[in-house]
């Protein structure tokens, strides 16, 4: 997907966001687990997005700061109740300099992901290793690829389905880079709609080689936000690391 760009997938994902991401009680079992490691604050979310889960962060009293590379992301936090609780700025997260400490980093769904190349993910753990306080953590989660689906490197799969409406997920990856690149594609009554997203995937064991080699020290991994155990091998977690 040679033409794909931060703002190709913030343009085409930036309208029906919110509405794909509709679990209320997901947002509340992560602005739960969230607000019991934030320490005192300030907190960064890293691809805040359009504030699905920022915003209830800062309701819930976290002094939360936000970064997006995506203006049309950024549009949609910023028409929201309570945006004005959120200090964000529009940049790479690899580049901005927010000039202060805080006291939690976190990147939910498959942000970290975002980071297209190994150098770019080490290279955000360094920039979040220097904007945490002394024992400040990182908040990671992942959603690893499966590997029982590819064949030739490539699957189709179908990623939702309903009586109006079906997403197709067409995937194609390039093992040595670990990037994937997914086309869904909406089929309904109002036409076909496509939604690109391209991430560089990794595994729970490359994870912990990266962030430890950035000075992180792994303190837990869950399964999901409501904190069940993880077992070698799950495909989703959330991992926190502390600063050494
Ligand atoms: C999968 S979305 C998740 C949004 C939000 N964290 C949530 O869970 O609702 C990832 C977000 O990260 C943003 N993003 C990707 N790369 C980024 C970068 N280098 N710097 C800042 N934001 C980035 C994308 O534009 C997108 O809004």
């Amino acid at each position: 997907m040679q033409s794909y760009s931060f703002e190709s997938y913030g343009q085409a994902m930036a309208p029906v966001f919110d509405a794909i991401n509709d679990d209320p009680e997901e947002v509340a079992a992560i602005v739960a687990f969230l607000r019991a490691r934030a320490g005192d604050g300030p907190v960064l979310e890293a691809g805040i997005g359009t504030g699905r889960v920022g915003l209830p962060l800062a309701e819930a009293g976290v002094e939360l700061h936000g970064v997006e590379i995506s203006e049309a992301m950024a549009e949609q936090l910023r028409a929201k109740p309570g945006a004005d609780k959120v200090e964000l700025v529009v940049g790479d997260m690899n580049e901005v300099d927010l000039g202060r400490e805080f006291s939690m980093v976190y990147l939910v769904q498959g942000t970290f992901g975002s980071l297209l190349s190994e150098e770019n993910q080490r290279r955000f753990l360094a920039t979040a290793h220097r904007l945490l306080a002394p024992g400040g953590r990182l908040v990671i989660e992942t959603m690893e690829v499966d590997e029982t689906r590819f064949t030739h490197d490539q699957y189709v799969a179908t990623s939702l389905l309903d009586v109006g409406y079906a997403v197709l997920s067409a995937a194609m990856r390039e093992p040595g880079t670990q990037v994937l690149s997914i086309q869904n594609i909406m089929l309904g009554a109002h036409g076909i709609q496509v939604f690109p997203v391209k991430f560089r995937y990794y595994t729970a064991e490359q994870l912990d080689g990266m962030a430890e080699d950035t000075g992180f020290t792994l303190v837990e991994r869950c399964v999901d936000w409501g904190a069940s155990p993880y077992e070698k091998g799950d495909l989703n977690h959330v991992s926190v690391f502390e600063k050494r």
